[in-house]
């Protein structure tokens, strides 16, 4: 299978599916080109993407801008916490993921949730090396390296920006206008397809861990106590599940079982994720991903991301190794809550009530004037901590005294004096903060299990070939159309053809040079589905060869009937 890896890398750079970016110049590690068979095929991933994913679901789609201002990372939490460990080579002064050193040298599978001085006594205990030149790296200090890129807005540095590490963090700040859309009602989701970019200390595997890729995510915003989903569409969906528990166990197992019974015994924790899991499964597979070589798995606890509860990978096989596709979260209402907290700004819907509900409030006198100067004049501060404790603990006014903390300052106040009192009061609804569901898809790792997955070698005619095998929906050139010899009439006519297809909306390839054979074999390797072939016989009877792609059967149409015929074969 590496070899696969490898013959692919090739393919890709031959055949302009993705290479090495600003190669002119030495290139630099983690940028790529996607090329014209390789921006086609992302381009028919997306569109199918945003065909299921945004319209079929009805969810809407933002296009938010990649720089956005520090604030928004310091409420996220990603300036402080979107860290890996960074080891540097004392020797060659290489920089390596210290967590990767680890899980590539020892029995450790899971060392990026581990604390750096366990890492550090790891990499002493193992003495282990440097990838890059053999060094010792005992002793190596292992520092925490936050993955964003950070810029300057404008001139000078007064206004720090970072390339978003996330598409998800454009939705998130912009809730507040984006539930007016959905007219203030729960559950709505947004979707954006868009570039996000991380610093990776070592990008690896060629386009699978880069440092700008392109993200598909859904943000869906539920109401924590509204109905669950529909899984009547998704029930019967086969899938193959790796839960925590399973894999924390020695015989743990992948469980082959369907979205249905999985919700129903409560493997899969939230009938939202059951929902989206049972949806990418069919998707994918759509899309060309090979079910025997796919699977779900459940993050351990000490794997997830700062603001997930839950999260389940999709993951597909390549090279032997288990690759994330995607990651389906429960974010819960911690993003909406911190960019509330740090912004000052409501990001809440307003819950109506069935029936308007009698509910009972407590109040504090807002005026504490009287206090004096033992609260260093704060009087305000004192009915503030007043008011919140009144809040939540009504109990504590019973007495003839109540007490507040102040600045680690412990105050006793008459409760006459706090003007405490409980009345009813009638309500129509409450303000809650929805809880986030997040279903976040890899462009780029998809394309490259599409193109691993549909990579294949067989032999036609006593002569080897290598194949594409894509699926005609998303494959980036859908049609080849040649005239069988150089010769005017058979030109013409191919011309016609090519230009009645383009009409009809597919991609067509013109190509006239090298033997017949040879021209095949190329289209082969992009992956086109089908050939259209002009010969002699065209001249005297309108029609064509059209040779299919995996089978390399040859049937022969009407030239009339091309446009329609393969536009029907396209859609599948
Ligand atoms: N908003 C959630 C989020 O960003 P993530 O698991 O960090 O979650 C989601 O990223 C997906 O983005 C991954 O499943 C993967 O497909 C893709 N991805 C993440 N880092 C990547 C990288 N350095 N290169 C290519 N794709 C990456």
């Amino acid at each position: 299978d590496e070899a696969t890896s490898q013959k692919l890398t090739e393919l890709a750079k031959r055949r302009g599916y993705f290479f090495q970016s600003s190669d002119v110049y030495g290139g630099v590690g983690g940028f790529y080109t996607f090329g014209p068979q390789g921006a086609a095929l992302k381009g028919n991933l997306e569109d199918a993407w945003r065909g299921r994913f945004a319209v079929e679901e009805g969810n809407m789609e933002i296009d938010a801008p990649t720089i956005m201002p520090e604030p928004v990372f310091e409420s996220s939490g990603h300036l402080d916490t979107f860290d890996d460990m960074l080891v540097e080579c004392p020797e060659c002064g290489e920089s390596h993921r210290a967590d990767h050193v680890v899980e590539d040298n020892t029995e450790y599978e899971d060392a990026e949730s581990l604390p750096i001085p366990e890492v550090e006594e790891i990499v002493a205990e193992y003495e282990l090396v440097c990838p890059s030149c053999g060094a010792g790296l005992a002793g190596q200090a292992i520092d925490d390296f936050n993955l964003m890129f950070a810029t300057n807005i404008g001139p000078g540095d007064s206004q720090p920006g970072y390339l978003r590490p996330e598409t998800a963090q454009g939705i998130f700040v912009e809730f507040p206008r984006l539930k007016e859309y959905a007219r203030n009602t729960l559950p709505f989701g947004v979707t954006q397809i868009g570039r996000a970019y991380r610093n990776e200390i070592s990008p690896r595997r060629s386009i699978i861990r880069t440092r700008e890729f392109t993200q598909a995510e859904l943000e869906l915003f539920v109401d924590p106590e509204g109905d669950d989903p529909d899984l009547s569409p998704v029930e019967d969906v086969p899938v193959r599940l790796y839960p925590a528990t399973e894999q924390q166990n020695e015989d743990g197992e992948i469980l082959e079982t369907t979205i249905g019974e999985a919700a129903e015994e409560g493997i899969i924790a939230s009938p939202w994720i059951a929902y989206y899991l049972g949806v990418a499964r069919e998707w994918y597979a759509a899309v060309g991903v090979d079910m025997d070589r796919f699977r779900f798995r459940q993050h351990l606890a000490g794997e997830r991301s700062h603001y997930a509860s839950d999260c389940w990978d999709a993951e597909g096989l390549i090279d032997g190794n288990w690759i994330e596709l995607a990651g389906f979260s429960d974010r819960g209402d911690y993003d909406l809550s911190k960019h509330a907290e740090g912004s000052g700004e409501r990001f809440t819907v307003f819950r109506q009530y069935d029936e308007p509900q009698t509910v009972e409030r407590a109040s504090v006198d807002p005026d504490m004037s009287y206090l004096g100067p033992e609260f260093g004049g704060d009087a305000g501060a004192v009915a503030d901590a007043l008011e919140s404790l009144a809040e939540r603990d009504r109990e504590a006014f019973s007495g003839d005294v109540v007490e507040v903390d102040l600045e680690g300052k412990s105050h006793e106040i008459p409760v006459e004096k706090t003007g405490f009192a409980v009345e009813d009061e009638t309500i129509a609804g409450e303000h809650v903060t929805p809880h986030v569901i997040e279903p976040s898809f890899g462009v780029d790792r998809l394309l490259y299990t599409v193109l691993h997955h549909a990579y294949a070698e067989d032999e036609v005619d006593g002569e080897d070939r290598t194949y594409l095998a894509l699926e005609p929906e998303i494959a980036p050139t859908f049609v080849g159309v040649f005239p069988l010899q150089s010769d005017d009439d058979l030109e013409a006519t191919a011309d016609e053809i090519a230009a009645a297809l383009r009409a009809e909306g597919l991609s067509v390839t013109y190509d006239d040079s090298g033997n017949i054979g040879r021209r095949y074999r190329r289209q082969d390797e992009v992956g086109t589905p089908f050939c259209v072939t002009v010969d002699y016989e065209s001249l005297e009877d309108d029609t064509v060869t059209v040779r299919e792609r995996d089978s390399t059967t040859q049937t022969r149409l009407a030239i009339d009937d091309l446009p329609e015929a393969l536009s029907a074969l396209r859609a599948g």
